[in-house]
């Protein structure tokens, strides 16, 4: 089931909190982009001096089709609003993040907002994580983390490209897309992981969001 019309309506309310001016972070992936679209549609007619911070080439690509100014996250101090989408989101608000490999600088734009706020439909939601979780790595870490992935309890595998080849990051890094089952423990995994050397990014992140909208079949949605 497509959730892209409940988006659609759901960024249009989640864009009241964008003020003249802002420097808004853009998140990567499918519901981040229709926000960027609708975001692009209120610069325009409120003739607002936005600046937008991508998260990937991707969101990039669309910001800069749509009109949007850009500025990367080492040119601002501060981040006034983040959209962004998620993977998965816990019963504690915690997220699971890097389904389209753009983890570490969404965490990035996480650790310099203000605001954070994710748009996810209903299929995202879960009690405990059960999704693998995305860990980008150093290609030459490869081994020494798999080893310590399993150590932990999880089952990593090398994401790859449909054709076969190895996923490389926008940063040339990889990932490892590790099952650790159920997740009750968010927290304690997401540390343990990021303590591993050759370890970029969890994709456990544990700033959790201001405001969540949950895309709902129909059309319709829900705050958070
Ligand atoms: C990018 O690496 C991800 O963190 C995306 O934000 C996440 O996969 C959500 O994407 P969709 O909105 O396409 O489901």
């Amino acid at each position: 089931m497509s959730y892209d019309s409940a988006i659609s309506a759901l960024s249009d309310d989640a864009l009241k909190f964008v003020k003249d001016k802002y420097v808004v972070g853009l998140g990567s992936g499918r519901a981040a982009s229709i926000l960027v679209k609708s975001l692009a549609s209120l610069i325009k007619v409120k003739k607002y001096e936005i600046k937008g911070v991508p998260t990937s080439l991707q969101i990039k690509l669309i910001a800069q089709k749509e009109g949007i100014p850009i500025i990367e996250s080492d040119q601002v101090d501060h981040i006034d609003i983040v959209f962004d989408g998620a993977d998965q989101i816990d019963s504690q608000k915690f997220i699971i993040k890097g389904g389209g490999g753009a983890l570490l600088r969404e965490n990035i734009l996480f650790s310099l907002a203000k605001k954070i706020i994710v748009i996810a439909d209903k299929t995202k939601f879960v009690k405990y994580f059960t999704r693998s979780v995305p860990i980008e790595i150093h290609p030459l870490a490869r081994n020494s983390v798999y080893k310590t992935i399993q150590k932990l309890g999880g089952k990593p595998s090398l994401r790859i490209l449909d054709r076969g080849y190895p996923f490389f990051t926008e940063n040339g890094n990889i990932i490892l897309d590790s099952d650790f089952g159920t997740i009750k423990n968010p927290k304690e995994l997401s540390k343990k992981i990021k303590q591993i050397p050759g370890v970029l990014e969890s994709g456990i992140f544990l700033r959790k969001p201001d405001i969540i909208y949950k895309a709902k079949p129909g059309g319709k949605f829900e705050v958070i």
